[in-house]
């Protein structure tokens, strides 16, 4: 069994040196070059529907394709500047909440003006990450084609591929058309992306992109589409949502098989991997790109909203965003097995809390915004 340390490179999952020691050295490179050590799968077994589970999600993702081009309104005015100062208010808001003060920061210079700026940074670096991540998706999911063993699964990411390339295009757009500035790709991410990317057991790729990075991303687009009041940005992630619940289900629908048959040595492998994967995408929180660009020292910064873990750890944001993660995790039985590995894990980060909410597998349906507008349209 691997200590923490092991798992994480750091003896203190808290510890905010060693996270800010990650930092992203590419940023003028055009690509990044990742080894894929897994084997291409063929399989002679064409029986459709063999998995029944995995065949109504491949006919359901047929049904609920949209064309970023033309299904969102690409007309609509984007105030930024509105988004954000709408923003700034709220995180002074909850600072003042947590008791964050400035004195003797080099915040303590700063005005609205400068706030104001953080804020608009803020939203260029969040939708470059989604759009990062998207690709992420995008390669992984070709990667899944490729690995896994089964026909029903093979048939389902190849529609994920498309709705990953229409994801990445239109974040891409979003950012070139309705804001001002790209970010480069967290250190974190990249990091978590290039592990799942790296491993060669077919299942890993699932574990990282469809239940942890996509569970935490599902959430995130929640979150964001309940707070901005941009209508093309609202409709933007209604369309990926709907898509996105289909992909964590995939994931929780193809690993509940295989997770079944697996040792107690096996499952702690993905145990393990859960647990970094969750603790790499808690560190990009910090958001340490946004305060270089802003001219601020990252440890100065960083070291303002550094609230003590027990604290930070009750912050219903960041809970929030493991809420899909979670019950997911249960329902493939990686929360629980090996005397609750995980669960002691997900306790210290504080989101177990979540493990009786409705699990991502049964969700889906509901979620489907495109089908509900297609149903609409039919009957008007
Ligand atoms: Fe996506
Ligand atoms: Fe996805």
């Amino acid at each position: 069994m691997s200590t923490d340390a092991e798992i994480l490179g750091r003896d203190d999952v808290n510890d905010i040196n060693a996270i800010l020691a990650i930092t992203n050295t590419e940023e003028a490179e055009a690509i990044h070059t990742v080894k894929d050590n897994a084997e291409a799968i063929f399989t002679w077994d064409y029986e459709k529907g063999k998995r029944p589970a995995l065949n109504k999600l491949y006919e359901k993702a047929k049904h609920s394709q949209w064309n970023g081009e033309t299904d969102l309104d690409w007309s609509t005015d984007v105030d930024q500047e509105e988004f954000a100062k709408m923003m700034m208010e709220l995180d002074k808001a909850t600072r003042a909440e947590a008791g964050i003060t400035f004195e003797g920061t080099p915040f303590a210079k700063w005005g609205d003006k400068e706030w104001l700026a953080a804020s608009i940074e803020g939203q260029n670096w969040s939708l470059s990450q989604f759009m990062h991540g998207e690709q992420g998706a995008l390669v992984c999911t070709a990667k899944i084609v490729e690995t896994v063993p089964w026909i029903d699964a093979k048939y389902y990411a190849a529609t994920q591929v498309m709705d990953e390339a229409r994801h990445v295009e239109v974040f891409a757009k979003y950012l070139d058309t309705k804001l001002n500035g790209h970010y480069p790709i967290n250190a974190h991410l990249r990091m978590l992306l290039d592990d799942i990317i790296n491993d060669s057991r077919w299942d890993m790729t699932y574990l990282g992109m469809q239940i942890m990075v996509e569970g935490l991303a599902l959430a995130a687009f929640g979150m964001a589409y309940q707070t901005t009041p941009d209508p093309l940005l609202r409709q933007l992630l209604r369309y990926v949502m709907s898509d996105e619940a289909r992909h964590v289900a995939f994931g929780v629908l193809s690993l509940k098989e295989f997770y079944d048959g697996l040792t107690d040595a096996e499952m702690l492998e993905r145990q393990e991997f859960a647990f970094e994967a969750a603790v790499g995408m808690r560190d990009r929180f910090l958001q340490q790109e946004v305060w270089e660009r802003m001219g601020i020292s990252v440890k100065d910064a960083i070291k303002v909203f550094d609230v003590p873990a027990e604290i930070k750890n009750q912050d219903p944001f960041q809970q929030l965003l493991f809420s899909k993660i979670v019950p997911n995790t249960k329902k493939l039985g990686l929360l629980d097995a090996n005397d609750g590995w995980l669960r002691k894990r997900f306790d210290t980060l504080g989101v177990t809390q979540f493990e009786d909410w409705v699990d991502t597998g049964e969700e889906y349906e509901e979620l489907d915004e495109v089908a509900k507008d297609r149903a609409a349209e039919a009957v008007a």
